[in-house]
C-alpha cells in the first residue's frame, strides 16, 4: 500500500475566515487563490475546503442548497475551476468536504417535499406524523439532535414533523431510498470530473438511522429529550451505503477520501469504515482525542479544572494506533472548525511559541496523514468575544437559548469562549493591518484582538515562531518520511502525567513537556543528533533529560541505543 495520501501533509481551509479576496468582508474562493503560494511554501501537499456549495448559511454552508454550484458569496464555478489549476501547479491536491447527510430546507428536493401533503420527494427526508401528548402535539420521539435542540421539525402546511440531526434548516436525508443515493452519486462525480481530489465525508456516521424511530431510553433532559448518537450514528446499513457509493462512484477515480465518523465511532467501526482490504474509504476522523481536557460540556466548572490529561491523549492515540496499523490509515489533527483552538485547550497562550510549537512536532511525527487547521500553524488562540451576537454559530446561538434560563449571561458566554465552534472560525491572521489582513473591510466574524502580535507576517520574519517550527517540522517529515509514515510507533512512559513521548521506527525520538514548569524525563542514549528543539539548549545529564516548559525535541538515534 503505497498511496499519496499517506504522504500527504493536510490543511483545512474554512473558506469564509481564510481571505477574503474582494472586500465584502467574507474569505472566498480567490482569497484562496491567494493564499496558495503560502500554503506551498509552508510545505502542504493536500487542503481540504469546508462548503462552499450554494446556501443559505445557517449553518455556514453545511447547510446546502444546490450542490453543483458555488454560492456567490464564494465565487463561481470558474474560480473554483482556477483554484484547482492553480493547487495543482503547486503539487497540493484538492479536496472538497461533500455533505451527503442533509440539505438545506431551501434545496429544490425539500422544497417539493413540503409543497403538498404527500408529495413523492418526501421519500428523500425522513418525514414523520407527530404525537398527541395531553392534546398538544409533540415531535414522533425524544430524541435530541446536535445543536441543543429536538431532532425534529414541524411543517404546518403537511402536518408533519421531519428529521434534523443538526439544526432546523438542514432536513436529513433518507438514505434508505435508492433514487435519492443515485442523485447524491451524481453529485461526487460532478465534482470529481471538475478536477477535485477527493472529499472529506461530512456527518458520514449519520447516513443510516435507527428506522423504527422509537424513543431512546437513555437519560433525558430539562425538556425531555434524550441525546443519544445510538439512533443516528454507525449503524450498520451504513456500510451497505458506502459499499455501493465507492463501487459506483469512488471506484472510478483516482480520489482519496475521508470520513467523519462522529457519534462515538469506536476502533472497531474504524477499521470497518477503512481497513485496507475491503474498506470503504481511506480514512476517518475520530473523535477521541479532541477534548482531553473535560472542557466539553464544562459549564459548571472552573477555569483550573480544565486541565489536559496528557495520559488520556496519549492512551485514545495509542488505542488507534494499535487497533489501525498494517490494517488501516489515520488522519491525524488537533481542531477542526468545530471545536475550540488547541492551542487555548493543551498549549498555553502564555507559551505559545513553545507550546504551540511542541504540538505541531506531535501533530507531525505520529501516526496519520496529518491536517493543520487554518491558523494552528501561527498559534492562533480562542476568540476574546465579549457580547453574545458575536458568536455567529447556529450551535452557540442554540446553546445559549438552551441554558440561559438556568445560568447568568456571562458564565455561557465563558463557555462558549471555551468550547464554541466561533473559536476556529474568527478571521485568519495575516498582519497587523485592520482586521488583520483577512480583508480591508469588517467582516461578520470579528477578528480575535491579539492579530497584531499573531500573525503570518510577524512570524515569517521570527525564526522562533510557531510558523517556522511548523515549516521546519514538514520539511523533516517528508525528508524522513519512510520512518515517519511507515515506520512503527512506539509510546514511551504513558503513564507519565507530564510529557508526550514516542520513537517512531527505532529512529526518531520524539521527546515533548506538557507542562508549564521544568520536567525530568530519563532516556539514556548513546550516539544521537538534535534535529528540532524549540528552545536554545538541551539540558541532559546522566540519562536525564530537564525539560523547559513545552519543550520539544525531535532526535536522531544514530546507533541503537541500548537503554
Ligand atoms: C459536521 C461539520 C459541522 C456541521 C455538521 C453538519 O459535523 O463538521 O461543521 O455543522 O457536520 O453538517
Ligand atoms: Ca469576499
Amino acid at each position: 500500500m503505497n498511496k499519496w495520501w499517506k504522504y500527504a501533509v493536510g490543511y483545512q481551509i474554512y473558506p469564509r475566515s481564510f481571505k477574503d479576496s474582494n472586500q465584502d468582508g467574507i474569505g472566498d474562493l480567490r482569497g484562496i487563490i491567494e493564499k496558495i503560494p503560502y500554503l506551498y511554501d509552508l510545505g502542504v501537499t493536500l487542503i481540504w475546503i469546508c462548503p462552499f456549495y450554494r446556501s443559505p448559511m445557517d449553518d455556514n454552508g453545511y447547510d446546502v442548497s444546490d450542490y453543483r454550484d458555488v454560492d456567490p458569496s464564494f465565487g463561481t464555478l470558474e474560480d473554483f475551476k482556477e483554484l484547482i489549476k492553480i493547487a495543482h501547479r503547486y503539487q497540493i491536491k484538492v479536496i472538497l468536504d461533500l455533505v451527503l447527510n442533509h440539505t438545506s430546507d431551501e434545496h429544490q428536493w425539500f422544497q417539493k417535499a413540503i409543497s403538498s401533503k404527500d408529495h413523492p420527494y418526501q421519500k428523500y427526508y425522513i418525514f414523520k406524523e407527530g404525537k398527541m401528548i395531553d392534546g398538544k402535539k409533540c415531535p414522533p420521539n425524544n430524541w435530541k439532535g446536535f445543536f441543543s435542540e429536538s431532532a425534529w421539525s414541524y411543517v404546518e402546511s403537511i402536518d408533519k414533523y421531519y428529521l434534523r440531526i443538526f439544526s432546523k434548516k438542514m432536513p436529513d436525508l433518507n438514505w434508505s431510498h435508492p433514487e435519492l443515493r443515485q442523485e447524491l452519486y451524481q453529485v461526487a462525480r460532478f465534482w470529481l470530473d471538475l478536477g477535485c481530489d477527493g472529499f472529506r465525508l461530512d456527518a458520514i456516521a449519520h447516513l443510516a438511522k435507527d428506522l423504527s424511530f422509537k424513543d431512546s431510553t437513555i437519560n433525558i433532559d430539562h425538556n425531555g429529550l434524550a441525546f443519544d448518537p445510538s439512533k443516528f450514528s454507525n449503524r450498520p446499513e451504513i456500510f451497505e451505503y458506502l459499499k455501493e457509493f465507492k463501487e459506483e462512484v469512488l471506484d472510478h477515480y483516482d480520489c482519496m477520501t475521508v470520513g467523519e465518523v462522529g457519534g462515538g465511532a469506536n476502533v472497531l467501526e474504524g477499521l470497518k469504515y477503512a481497513n485496507y482490504q475491503n474498506g470503504y474509504l481511506n480514512m476517518v476522523f475520530n473523535f477521541d482525542t479532541c477534548w482531553s481536557n473535560g472542557a466539553y460540556g464544562s459549564i459548571d466548572k472552573k477555569d483550573d479544572e480544565i486541565v489536559t490529561d496528557v495520559v488520556n491523549l496519549k492512551e485514545n492515540f495509542k488505542r488507534w494506533y494499535d487497533g489501525l496499523h498494517k490494517k488501516a490509515w489515520l488522519p491525524i489533527y488537533w481542531l477542526n472548525h468545530d471545536h475550540p483552538r488547541v492551542l487555548s485547550q493543551y498549549g498555553n497562550v502564555n507559551y505559545r511559541y513553545p507550546s504551540g510549537s511542541m504540538l505541531g512536532l506531535i501533530l507531525l511525527f505520529l501516526y496519520g496523514t496529518p491536517f493543520i487547521y487554518q491558523g494552528e500553524e501561527i498559534g492562533m488562540s480562542n476568540v476574546d468575544y465579549t457580547r453574545l451576537s458575536q458568536f455567529k454559530d447556529v450551535g452557540a446561538q442554540n446553546y445559549f437559548q438552551e441554558h440561559k434560563e438556568f445560568y447568568e449571561e456571562e458564565t455561557i458566554l465563558h463557555t462558549l469562549r471555551r468550547t464554541s465552534r466561533c473559536n476556529a472560525r474568527s478571521p485568519m491572521q495575516w498582519d497587523a493591518s485592520a482586521y488583520a489582513g483577512f480583508s480591508e473591510v469588517r467582516s461578520e466574524m470579528d477578528v480575535n484582538g491579539n492579530y497584531k502580535e499573531v500573525n503570518v507576517q510577524r512570524q515569517q520574519h521570527e525564526k522562533d515562531s510557531v510558523l517556522a517550527s511548523y515549516k521546519q517540522l514538514i520539511k523533516l517529515r517528508k525528508q524522513y518520511s519512510k520512518d515517519v509514515v511507515d515506520g512503527s510507533l512506539t509510546f514511551i512512559d504513558l503513564k507519565d502525567p507530564n510529557t508526550f513521548s514516542f520513537l517512531k521506527n527505532n529512529r526518531l525520538l520524539i521527546i515533548t513537556n506538557f507542562k508549564e514548569e521544568a520536567i525530568k524525563f530519563t532516556y539514556p542514549l548513546n550516539e544521537w543528533q538534535i534535529l528540532f528543539n524549540n528552545y536554545k539548549e538541551v539540558e541532559y545529564q546522566d540519562g536525564i533529560f530537564t525539560l523547559k516548559p513545552y519543550q520539544a525535541l525531535l532526535i536522531e538515534l544514530l546507533k541503537e541505543n541500548n537503554s
